[in-house]
């Protein structure tokens, strides 16, 4: 196994991290098994090869839910239903409308190519893998604000809509054993810099709105789409997301007012995030810097939506600490 590999890591009882340290999925186990992510079909091989060696039966594990349907979140998806047929495909009602449209494929195509790419480069496969005839993308059961999931022996996940990231993103939580499954709602998180970029590519007010909201839920880890666990409190991990969005979206903002170049700015940019995350193209990442550009242009006061935020929360209890964090910078 490369640098990028490893064993199944247990987080905790029935509660395993599979795929690879950059593109983790999650296994939950009651009765059934429900893995958490859709992985990208450059990790399908090696999470089939993960469960074989945790002894399980495939059968067992029932669902594979998504969290959003960007291309590196759903790639694992077809190929590991053509090994498991069995396999029932769970996501939110906005994913569930997109993949069934003909634009889905059309968009996870290139993209899952380039992500291959990236894999053979660090040389993590051997090559491009080969097409599949068939994409199956079929959603068997979609999952609506507030709606469960129900693994058996205590394991219940129950989907929380978190558009921000994408118009499309799903969170997942376990109250009882305190885990949230946050996909890429909080940004990119590196564990060893210690360090997030935000994601706030479809729009900043929800995204804000989607962390804030989350914030409130009972957690003390929080599973990532990028880079694997959190442990601790998830206010406290929720928190440094909004500090660390409203930091940059300020600078962000600051350097388009100062006069700087918004191309040459997203070129730059993609440069940097490329050092730490080269999950996607530089040219991919330009074209994301370009989506948060816009979206801090259409937000001219932050703070202000902040705070109107907390408020339509109760701006007490945990939101009211995290606003009030934030506030504090
Ligand atoms: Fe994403």
């Amino acid at each position: 196994m490369d640098a990028q590999s490893h064993p199944p890591i247990r987080l905790g009882q029935d509660l395993y991290q599979l795929g690879t340290t950059k593109f983790p999925v999650y296994l939950s186990l009651g009765e059934v098994g429900l893995l958490i992510e859709g992985g990208t079909s450059a990790t399908a091989g090696l999470i089939a090869q993960q469960v074989a060696s945790l002894g399980l039966a495939p059968e067992r594990i029932r669902y594979i839910a998504l969290t959003h349907t960007h291309a590196d979140h759903i790639g694992a998806v077809p190929r590991l239903r053509k090994l498991w047929p069995h396999l029932e495909l769970v996501a939110g009602p906005k994913a569930a409308a997109h993949l069934a449209s003909p634009q889905a494929l059309e968009q996870f195509l290139p993209a899952d190519r380039m992500i291959q790419k990236i894999f053979v480069n660090n040389g993590q496969l051997d090559g491009p893998l080969p097409e599949l005839e068939r994409h199956d993308f079929r959603v068997d059961r979609v999952l609506a604000q507030g709606e469960s999931l129900d693994l058996g022996r205590g394991v219940v996940w129950t989907a929380h809509q978190t558009p921000g990231h994408s118009s499309c993103h799903v969170a997942y939580h376990a109250a009882g054993q305190g885990i949230a499954a946050l996909g890429d709602m909080t940004g990119y998180f590196d564990p060893g810099l210690d360090l997030i970029w935000p994601n706030y590519f479809a729009s900043l007010r929800d995204y804000l709105a989607s962390i804030l909201r989350l914030a409130q839920l009972p957690a003390r880890l929080a599973l990532l789409s990028h880079n694997g666990a959190v442990h601790g409190e998830l206010s406290e991990f929720m928190h440094k997301a909004l500090a660390a969005t409203r930091v940059y979206h300020h600078q962000l903002r600051q350097r388009l007012a100062s006069g700087e170049d918004q191309a040459a700015l997203c070129q730059k940019e993609a440069q940097w995030v490329y050092g730490f995350a080269p999950i996607a193209s530089p040219k991919a990442i330009d074209f994301l810097c370009g989506c948060l550009c816009r979206q801090s242009l259409k937000s001219d006061d932050l703070d202000a939506t902040l705070a109107l935020l907390a408020a339509d929360e109760g701006g007490t209890g945990r939101v009211g600490e995290v606003q009030a964090a934030v506030a504090r910078g």
